[in-house]
């Protein structure tokens, strides 16, 4: 059977036993007569979805694609495993700006992968995003709402429990610090213009977190934030680093206390990508040659389809038990201790 199967459905069926506890998942996916051979009794777990050429999880042909289309299908008699990492899922994305934003990577990925989104940006920027947004597979509106409003944020909430009645998870994808907050000027920078960063690039984090609690409460559900790498000092990074330091721990106590309603909380750690936030870090060039030179797998600031990716991984169920995690996605970067070559 498995043979088989993975030829023709590219279904990675890894080991056996034990009751998989996503029901839902595995009913339809044997015959009537796989069923009566006790299969079904003896649950196979299901570990991963095969790859299609570019990476992306694939469902075998035939199965009904596009959003809110049919979970299983039947060809040749037998039924078909949903084909979408996301499907069903209502995800809140913030931070689309452009399309080489990193969250657009992410709301495209999630809409690729079956999930319903909504947007949320702010002021003059939401202008910007409503004309990117018109770029997704499935264009959506953008809500308005500045991540340090808690009412705005408290509106977003109300405006997303009448379209779903729920939330599964959302993605803060926000920063902002004054430019006297980074680019060489650390021991000068004043409280205010700190303050101004670790509010918007930390705290909102727990704010974002507070409104879309009720929302998320009663299922569970995750919850994703963009990080660099705070956990060494970088050039010009300065203070905006302070505030990705800060990000994490907000991240890691969140997971503490959200953890009893299953809700999951973590960093995704990009490398450096060339968006409006990425672009305004004076030095970013400098930046990006250092990760050419030490990431193992290379790295392209141009491409944020491997942040999106890892994104859309944890706002699924297959990062189910998965909290409190920084993700690197930076080519490998942080594990090494000096360049590639000298
Ligand atoms: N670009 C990189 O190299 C890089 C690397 C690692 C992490 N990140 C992080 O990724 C996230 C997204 O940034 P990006 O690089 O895609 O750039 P981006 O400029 O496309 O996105 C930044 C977004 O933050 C939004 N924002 C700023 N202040 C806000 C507020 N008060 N309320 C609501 N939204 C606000 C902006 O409108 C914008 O949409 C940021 O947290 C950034 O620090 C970026």
């Amino acid at each position: 059977m498995g043979s088989e199967l993975e030829t023709e459905n590219q279904i990675h069926l890894l080991s056996a036993g034990g009751q998989h506890d996503d029901e839902r998942l595995m009913d339809g996916f044997f015959t009537p007569d796989q069923e009566d051979s006790g299969a079904r009794h003896s649950r196979l777990n299901l570990v991963a979805l095969g790859n299609s050429s570019d990476g992306s999880l694939r469902m075998p042909a035939g199965t009904a694609s596009g959003i809110g289309g049919a979970r299983t299908s039947r060809r040749n008699g037998r039924n078909r495993l949903p084909r979408m990492l996301l499907e069903g899922k209502k995800l809140l994305i913030t931070g689309v700006l452009t399309p080489q934003s990193i969250a657009f990577e992410v709301a495209r990925i999630a809409q690729q992968e079956g999930a319903e989104i909504a947007l949320t940006n702010f002021g003059k920027a939401r202008a910007l995003a409503q004309r990117t947004a018109r770029r997704l597979p499935h264009p959506v509106d953008v809500l308005e709402m500045n991540a340090n409003d808690p009412s705005q944020i408290k509106a977003v909430a109300h405006e997303l429990e009448k379209r779903w009645g729920h939330l599964d998870g959302f993605l803060h994808a926000i920063a902002y610090a004054p430019p006297d907050s980074l680019g060489g000027a650390f021991m000068e920078t004043p409280w205010d213009s700190v303050a101004v960063a670790i509010q918007t690039s930390a705290y909102s984090l727990k704010g974002l977190a507070e409104g879309m609690l009720p929302l998320m409460k009663e299922a569970g559900g995750s919850i994703v934030s963009l990080d660099f790498d705070a956990s060494v000092a970088w050039p010009i990074y300065d203070w905006m680093g302070v505030s990705k330091a800060g990000l994490e721990a907000v991240s890691r106590y969140l997971a503490r206390y959200l953890g009893e309603h299953d809700i999951r909380v973590n960093c995704v750690a990009a490398g450096p990508i060339r968006t409006m936030a990425g672009k305004s870090i004076p030095g970013f060039n400098d930046l990006a040659q250092a990760w050419s030179k030490r990431a193992p797998l290379g790295w392209n600031t141009g491409n944020a389809e491997p942040v999106g990716r890892a994104a859309c991984y944890l706002l699924s169920d297959w990062s189910r038990g998965v909290t409190g995690e920084i993700l690197h996605v930076d080519g490998g970067y942080h594990a090494m201790g000096a360049n590639l070559h000298s």
